[in-house]
């Protein structure tokens, strides 16, 4: 979903900076438009949010970041077999979004995605954007993970809503959102 936004940003023509967790995937090269860095860890990712944020406008956040991380990483070694059991302690990871708002300009958009049950997915989503102090989420049922479609509904805090057509492809629906999302924009350029 990342690598379709900023696919599609570039397209506008607009200046774009991508994150890029661990994938297989390669962004798209040779554009001027685009800045990517690579992360591997919600603590690198964290990092660079906060570098980059203050010189852009827009903030889409796609990541499906873990909610946990081991406490005590060792990743020089390697755990030999043993009889016993294996406890892992974990640790939630920082809400980098909701962290992110204490940064964040009134002329900045920030746009988060949920991905939740399909009974419960608006009043989640919106419930969701206000505890994160999103200016808009797209709302995805789970049933979309893993597929190569989108079906989402963007919420906006200003309590309008927009779903997509059905079926819409993520290369689709990138450009649909970015569509919205300079709209979103429009009324501070004009302020
Ligand atoms: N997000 C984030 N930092 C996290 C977890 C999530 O910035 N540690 C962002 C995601 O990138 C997304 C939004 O918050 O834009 C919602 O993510 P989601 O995983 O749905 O929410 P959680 O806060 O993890 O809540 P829960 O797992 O309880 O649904």
């Amino acid at each position: 979903m990342g690598l379709a936004l900023a696919h599609a940003a570039v397209e506008r023509g607009w200046a774009t900076t991508l994150l890029l967790g661990p994938t297989h995937l390669l962004p798209p090269e040779g554009s001027t438009h685009l800045t990517v860095h690579r992360f591997q860890t919600t603590a690198e990712l964290e990092r660079v949010l906060r570098e980059a944020w203050p010189e852009h406008d827009v903030l889409i956040m796609a990541a499906a970041v873990a909610d946990f991380r081991p406490a005590h990483p060792q990743t020089d070694v390697k755990i030999k077999r043993g009889n016993e059991a294996l406890t892992l302690q974990l640790e939630p990871t920082p809400d980098l979004v909701a962290e992110l708002a204490t940064q964040t300009r009134p002329d900045q958009l920030v746009i988060g995605f949920a991905l939740e049950a399909a009974d419960q997915l608006h009043d989640a989503a919106r419930a969701k954007m206000k505890r994160k102090k999103l200016d808009a989420i797209v709302a995805n049922p789970l049933e979309t993970m893993d597929s190569e479609h989108v079906e989402a509904t963007l919420l906006c805090a200003d309590g309008s809503s927009e779903r997509t057509k059905t079926a819409t492809s993520k290369i689709e629906f990138a450009a649909w959102l970015l569509e919205r999302v300079a709209a979103l924009r429009r009324p501070h350029h004009s302020a």
